[in-house]
């Protein structure tokens, strides 16, 4: 008798082990029996957590085709079954933290805030049949086996990049995109809004950076990168569909962390406003580029040119509310402001011995106005050179990210993981041959990373004591997009990997597991393809 409790209890085990939940919570035990979920099920929420529920049932009535009824807590109105939304701090869980109870008479979902009870609701929509199974168009009524999650993020920091710079894309693709990182718990879009190839964003006082620097005469086509197409490309976003973004963004928990890439990949901005560029040099012709790589028109550390950078931080900072701002930093040439006599002058002046001094100077200027702004400046790589700003944040990106990631975190800077040899989404997903095969558009900057390499990325480098450890707040991939003309490519990039990065950034290290990652990444791939994701194939199993 014990046995067979036992072996019931292993089977349960196994049974709730099986969710298609990606990410994996901290922790699942199973219950007995299932939620009878159906046509009927209502939502019943804390008076403070009225968006989350209100975006829940959306989400439930585009899964199941029919609107649940939402109902305030407070209010004694019975529902034939119930999903309840509560908040409770006193959870001792960290931000974004929640628990999930589900059994025959109900589920609760418990935040320790707002954001908990977000992610309470994305785990709930996992447990559903997928879109497009045969119970949504018939009887409605799903089971949710019965159990409990205690869940909470690993990383404060679960970031997607997306340069829009190479390629544009419209605000409805934006949205749509940030609507996939909220189903899995991601809660940074790193919105890379101005390239040499074309600057992105409204700004009121700067016309032109619009009117001239978001548009190119010519761009690379697939297949052959030292050529051009010949076609004007371009666009932009207005600052009222930023307003828009951003707060479509909040109300999912993701905060946008806008990039304006300075001193260097600003040729287009210096098309606009030659001024503000190395114009005392022999040959300046500054033009938005069209071709890909890194390019030498950096911006003059002038005073003219940093009341241009404060006015632009002024009008990015009305529109986004994240305290963190990215000012890119890296792959600044130092060529011309070698050759500037001004910059010359202002290193005589400042004692800055070369251009690395020079490129430091000039962060730490800028991280000046955004702390006089109340926002704090996180940055590539490269803010390192000539010493990082006091209070920067290092977004590590060379190799494998950990060098700078080492030497940041043991001088007391917080880092974000974002290595190119691990987490840069413009590599190959199958062997170069295999994707060339397919067509030139399947062309890509290069590399290979399949996604089980993704999935075996560990953020947290070697060399670190536990408290240095805690530099590292938390791990992003990005979408360099030169070699992702539209939002299918886009789409064919991102995903499944990103699903990997969910897991690495929310998971705790321990319960990571490829085999079970990839088992439950089939059901959600169910959902992506009811929604006509262009993702890629996963590869063949070894
Ligand atoms: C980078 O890839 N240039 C950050």
């Amino acid at each position: 008798m014990k046995e067979s409790i036992l072996a019931l209890a292993l089977l349960s085990a196994v049974a709730v082990a099986e969710p298609s939940l990606i990410p994996l919570p901290k922790e699942m035990a199973a219950g007995g029996g299932e939620f009878a979920f159906s046509g009927g099920t209502g939502i019943r929420f804390d008076k403070d957590v009225a968006k989350e529920a209100e975006l829940f049932a959306v989400a439930l009535e585009s899964l199941t085709g029919s609107t649940p009824k939402i109902v305030r807590e407070e209010l004694r109105i019975l529902l034939p079954s119930e999903i309840r939304l509560d908040l409770d701090d006193s959870l001792p869980l960290k931000e974004g933290g929640y628990m999930l109870e589900a059994g025959p008479k109900g589920v609760k979902v418990t935040g320790k805030d707002a954001a908990g009870v977000w992610y309470g609701t994305r785990s709930l929509l996992q447990l559903l049949p997928p879109p497009g199974a045969g119970v949504w168009k018939d009887s409605k009524e799903a089971g949710i086996p019965a159990l409990t999650i205690t869940d909470e993020p690993r990383f404060g920091w679960r970031g997607m990049h997306l340069d829009v710079g190479r390629h544009f894309f419209s605000a409805d693709e934006i949205k749509g995109f940030i609507d996939w990182l909220a189903f899995h718990k991601f809660n940074v879009f790193h919105w890379h809004l101005t390239e040499d190839q074309g600057w992105r964003i409204e700004i009121k006082k700067y016309p032109k950076l619009t009117e001239v620097g978001a548009f190119r005469d010519s761009t690379p086509p697939y297949g052959n990168r030292n050529s051009d197409d010949g076609k004007r490309y371009g666009g932009f976003y207005t600052q009222d569909q930023i307003k828009e973004i951003v707060a479509y963004a909040a109300e999912r928990h993701v905060t946008i962390v806008p990039e304006i890439d300075m001193p260097g990949h600003m040729a287009a901005a210096i098309a606009a406003y030659p001024q503000f560029g190395n114009s005392d040099i022999p040959g300046y012709a500054p033009k938005v580029m069209t071709r890909w790589g890194v390019h030498p028109y950096t911006l003059a550390p002038t005073e003219e040119t940093f009341a241009f950078v404060d006015d632009v931080l002024t009008e990015l900072c009305a529109l986004f509310p994240s305290t963190y701002i990215h000012i890119g930093g890296d792959e600044a040439p130092k060529d011309q402001w070698e050759k500037s006599p001004r910059v010359k002058a202002l290193m005589e002046k400042e004692g800055l011995k070369n251009g690395h001094d020079v490129q430091s100077y000039f962060i730490k200027r800028v991280e000046k106005m955004l702390d006089a702004k109340g926002r704090k400046l996180v940055g590539w790589d490269e803010i390192r050179e000539g010493g990082l700003a006091p209070s920067a944040t290092v977004m590590c990106w060379q190799g494998d990210a950990v060098h700078s990631a080492v030497a940041s975190a043991k001088e007391g800077h917080d880092v974000i993981m974002a290595p190119n040899q691990r987490l840069y989404f413009d590599h190959y997903q199958h062997p170069e041959k295999d994707e060339l095969a397919k067509g030139l558009e399947f062309e890509t900057i290069g590399g290979f990373r399949p996604i089980d390499n993704v999935y075996a990325y560990e953020p947290v480098p070697q060399g670190l004591s536990p408290e240095e450890a805690k530099h590292v707040i938390g791990v992003q991939a990005q979408l360099w997009t030169e070699y992702m003309h539209d939002w299918k490519k886009v789409e064919y990039m991102a995903f499944p990997r990103l699903a990997a990065v969910a897991e690495i950034a929310w998971t705790p290290a321990d319960r990571k597991n490829y085999d079970s990652f990839r088992s439950r990444l089939d059901g959600i791939l169910k959902f992506y393809d009811a929604a006509g994701v262009n993702r890629a194939e996963l590869p063949a199993a070894k």
